[in-house]
């Protein structure tokens, strides 16, 4: 009887630690917590993901959703995808998709500013990443999109990213649910360079290895989100399809006329702007602007970025490819692009 009672009372205080403990536990802690139950991850792959071991470079994954599509993933992007599909998108929700260094953080900052009445001073007070949430991200430092997202205010427009290729995408969206999408290409020349040299400075990227060994592994579809082909190509035919809810726009376009694609954009989502603040939006996201501005260029993201290996906001430039790829490699990859593009219409802009 003794030895139950102080059994019992052991284990009521226990409790109550616990519970303690855990109220007064700072925010980042409760998601790690949440995300081992969640996730049942092993210890040394959590503390990869949250950002606690940043020695260790996590591996790819290959990933099979619930709905049965395959994707090769970095390990902590493969936690939110299931969640994704189930997403509950809201009929004024405006979607950047985009094959990962796309021109991403560019459309974001744009569409940004057009969904909240040119508001430059108000962008530069917040980081973007929090003004645009990352749908798929489940990290504590740049927050879990899902959950941001789920908790937005109704009354304010909700600027989403997400690198998921059209077949992950909420089941919402495939079901033509009224939204708007704005899916950004980029030449995948100057992409994959883009992407190898993004793998070295990002924390949660695995070893890109040599530009040799990346060129190869991009070609073979051996990448996180999967192939540029598959991904690009399956939103162009959806554009083809859905104009109205689609907007397929390319980087070099935004490079050749910044301007005329911000007027453009706006006119997509229906808002109306003048002349002055359409130059204003243009002026305050060129290169230039954006690599000087902290809301923007990632240096608040340590935990996430070593900007000493190379720039988030790089060199901002078509045909850099120019400057990496071996004149073998660049004739490779024609032969590859000419054969996956045959018959679909699509082209893009490799520089001059
Ligand atoms: P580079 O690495 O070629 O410089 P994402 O946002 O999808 O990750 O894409 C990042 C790429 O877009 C980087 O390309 C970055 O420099 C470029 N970029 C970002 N903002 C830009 C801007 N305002 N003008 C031109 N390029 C921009």
């Amino acid at each position: 009887m003794l030895v139950l009672t102080v059994t019992g009372t052991l284990a009521a205080m226990l409790a109550l630690i616990s519970y303690f403990k855990l109220k007064s536990m700072r925010l980042v802690d409760r998601v790690k917590l949440q995300m081992a139950i969640h996730t049942k991850l092993r210890i040394p792959q959590l503390l990869q993901i949250t950002g606690l071991d940043t020695r260790m470079k996590p591996k790819l994954t290959q990933f099979t959703a619930s709905n049965g599509f395959k994707i090769l993933l970095p390990a902590s992007f493969t936690v939110a995808v299931n969640e994704v599909l189930k997403f509950k998108v809201r009929e004024d929700d405006v979607f950047i998709v985009t094959y990962p260094k796309a021109g991403t953080t560019w459309t974001q900052e744009i569409v940004w500013l057009i969904c909240n009445d040119g508001n430059i001073e108000g962008a530069n007070k917040q980081l973007l990443t929090l003004r645009s949430p990352f749908l798929e991200i489940v990290d504590c430092h740049l927050r879990n999109g899902i959950q941001s997202l789920e908790n937005w205010s109704k009354s304010s427009q909700r600027v989403i990213k997400t690198h998921l290729p059209y077949e992950l995408l909420p089941e919402d969206i495939r079901k033509g649910k009224k939204c708007k999408i704005i899916y950004v290409a980029r030449n995948p020349k100057d992409l994959c360079v883009s992407y190898y040299h993004f793998h070295r400075l990002a924390k949660r990227m695995p070893d890109p290895g040599t530009w040799p060994e990346f060129f190869t592994n991009f070609c073979s579809r051996k990448v996180g989100f999967g192939d540029w082909f598959d991904h690009t190509l399956k939103f162009w035919e959806k554009y083809q399809e859905d104009k109205e809810r689609i907007y397929f726009v390319t980087y070099e376009d935004l490079k050749k006329d910044l301007r005329k694609v911000v007027e453009s954009i706006s006119k997509f989502l229906e808002k109306k702007f003048s002349e002055q603040q359409l130059d204003a939006i243009s002026e305050h996201c060129t290169f230039d602007s954006m690599s000087k501005n902290k809301s923007i260029n990632m240096s608040s993201h340590p935990n996430f970025m070593d900007l000493t290996k190379s720039k988030f906001m790089r060199k901002g430039q078509v045909g850099d490819w120019k400057n990496h790829f071996t004149i073998n490699q660049s004739l490779a990859f024609d032969e590859l692009y000419q054969e996956k593009i045959k018959g679909t219409r699509f082209n893009i802009f490799f520089g001059n």
